[in-house]
């Protein structure tokens, strides 16, 4: 029997209320700056209000500059044990989640895998995207390792965080030709193709109540 916590939604976001995201990245924030040319585009029913990372120079701060986004850097915190330093720094990050209102997490190139305790509070409220079609090769080397693996399919998955890594509810999945000679930065890139349509479009239907948890 699964004994796993339900998934808690958030609330149907609107054009005049719309729900209230923060952003994890952790490097270049490509998927970032797609989220933000979405929510800009046009009125949406969600609006990227705060952008977390766990280093202060992430590259993807520049699109939080360019939109006018507010960008924290949390590093973290200087304490040998583990898991310690690991629940002082979601205890910092969520001090700024409560500061900003946020509403739903979104995971963009987080590298980061958050403690049993974060997930459980943002259980529903928290979504990732993952450059594979999960459940093959979770983790922090899926491009590599579908390479060794020869396979000649792969692609990224869209799905809710739960106390596993890469687990949880799947939410939309798209595949992408892994091509004969692809070395890893090739198959990276033709997949971030996909995941910058892929990820606003299902962060869209999540907040405008078009899938339902
Ligand atoms: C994206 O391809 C994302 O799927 C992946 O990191 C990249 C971030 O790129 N995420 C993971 O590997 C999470 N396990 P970006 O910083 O340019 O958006």
């Amino acid at each position: 029997m699964d004994m796993s916590l339900p998934y808690t939604p958030s609330r149907v976001g609107s054009k005049i209320d719309p729900l209230r995201i923060a952003v994890f990245i952790s490097g270049g924030g490509s998927g970032l700056s797609a989220l933000l040319k979405f929510q800009t585009k046009i009125p949406r029913s969600h609006q990227t209000v705060l952008v977390i990372s766990e280093d202060p120079n992430a590259g993807g701060q520049i699109y939080c500059e360019q939109n006018d986004v507010t960008f924290v850097g949390i590093r973290l915190p200087n304490i040998p044990d583990k898991s310690l330093r690991r629940l002082t720094h979601e205890e910092k990050i969520e001090v700024k989640l409560a500061e900003f209102n946020v509403e739903l997490i979104v995971l963009s190139g987080y590298m980061r895998i958050l403690s049993p305790s974060f997930v459980k509070k943002w259980k529903g409220r928290l979504v990732n995207i993952h450059p594979s079609l999960l459940p093959e090769y979770p983790g922090a080397h899926a491009h590599r390792d579908a390479l060794a693996d020869s396979a000649t399919v792969s692609g990224c998955t869209v799905h809710l965080v739960d106390e596993g890594v890469d687990e949880g509810l799947i939410l939309a999945s798209e595949a992408v030709e892994v091509l004969p000679n692809d070395t890893i930065s090739d198959l990276q890139n033709r997949i971030k193709i996909i995941e910058h349509k892929l990820y606003p479009q299902i962060i869209d239907d999540l907040c405008s109540g078009k899938i339902q948890l």
